[in-house]
């Protein structure tokens, strides 16, 4: 594949998956580190391996299988993204939006996004969750964003509009779910690194100096490909460590998935209370 993604690999994928299911999505959903069990929460009628779906980034991390489920949650038609692929894999920032271009292309209208982040902010807590208000798209900044190359008209524009890229109305209806549900949840601003590597004390000093709330691997490319193609979107971080600004702790990925089994529980009822009202 060349460092864009054409028309033609986005209907090989949906050819491949179309030839193991005919079930029509509207909302689709991302599983964060260590936050895949909330696909066991769906009523499923049909699971794809995205190994075999052509062009499909492959996830090599612990912590995300690489499932695509369809079926019903709260009585809503879902496909859930149990695995993500990350930049830090190898894969182009292009790739890594299409997924978003196959959901798209399937009908999908609404993508709930989750991740793993650590918190920059000092109030966070992990375990807590973050509603994702919106994100700084440092690596966009840097050359790399997935919508570099020739522009796929038939999803969206040339240059598509990015003061909106967390829906209102379902940031809203969050804020109330959480309120009548009593589940912790914070507000903020997300950066997508690159990864792999975790922060040094003087990276997270910087990025809570421009504004960040939270740190993650993900989520901001997805964002980015589905705004293009006018998919709305809600986004949760479930923060699993506290960032190390004054470099007196140290962040592992044990630690990432260990958190994910206090936030899945939070992160269901609250997914489970937006769809109910979607
Ligand atoms: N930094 C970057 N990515 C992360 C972190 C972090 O502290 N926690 C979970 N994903």
């Amino acid at each position: 594949m060349q460092g864009f993604i054409t028309k033609n690999d986005i209907e090989a994928a949906v050819g491949a998956v179309r030839e193991r299911t005919d079930f029509e999505p509207k909302i689709a959903m991302i599983l964060g580190s260590g936050l895949g069990p909330l696909a066991d929460e769906v009523d499923a009628v049909a699971g794809i391996e995205t190994s075999a779906i052509p062009g499909w980034p492959i996830s090599t991390v612990e912590g995300h299988v690489g499932r695509l489920i369809f079926g019903s949650l709260e009585n809503k038609p879902v496909m859930v993204l149990q695995g993500r692929a990350h930049y830090y894999e190898g894969h182009s920032m292009s790739s890594i939006g299409l997924p978003i271009r196959v959901m798209q292309s399937i009908g999908v209208e609404t993508l709930i996004v989750t991740n793993a982040a650590g918190a920059v902010n000092p109030e966070f807590e992990p375990g807590e969750l973050m509603l994702i208000t919106d994100h700084i798209n440092l690596l966009g900044m840097a050359g790399q964003n997935p919508l570099r190359g020739p522009n796929l008209n038939e999803f969206g524009p040339r240059f598509p509009d990015m003061s909106q890229a967390y829906d209102k109305d379902y940031k809203a209806l969050a804020r109330e779910v959480a309120a009548g549900s009593n589940i912790p949840m914070n507000e903020g601003v997300y950066v997508c690194l690159a990864g792999p590597t975790f922060e040094t004390p003087a990276d997270l000093r910087f990025l809570h100096s421009i504004g960040v709330d939270a740190v993650g691997m993900s989520t901001v490319p997805e964002v980015i490909v589905a705004r293009h193609g006018g998919t709305r979107v809600l986004g949760i971080s479930g923060i699993s460590n506290k960032a190390n600004l004054d470099g007196a702790t140290v962040t592992t990925h044990e630690e990432v998935l260990e958190a994910g089994e206090v936030i899945v529980p939070r992160l269901t009822e609250l997914i489970r209370g937006v769809l109910r009202k979607l």
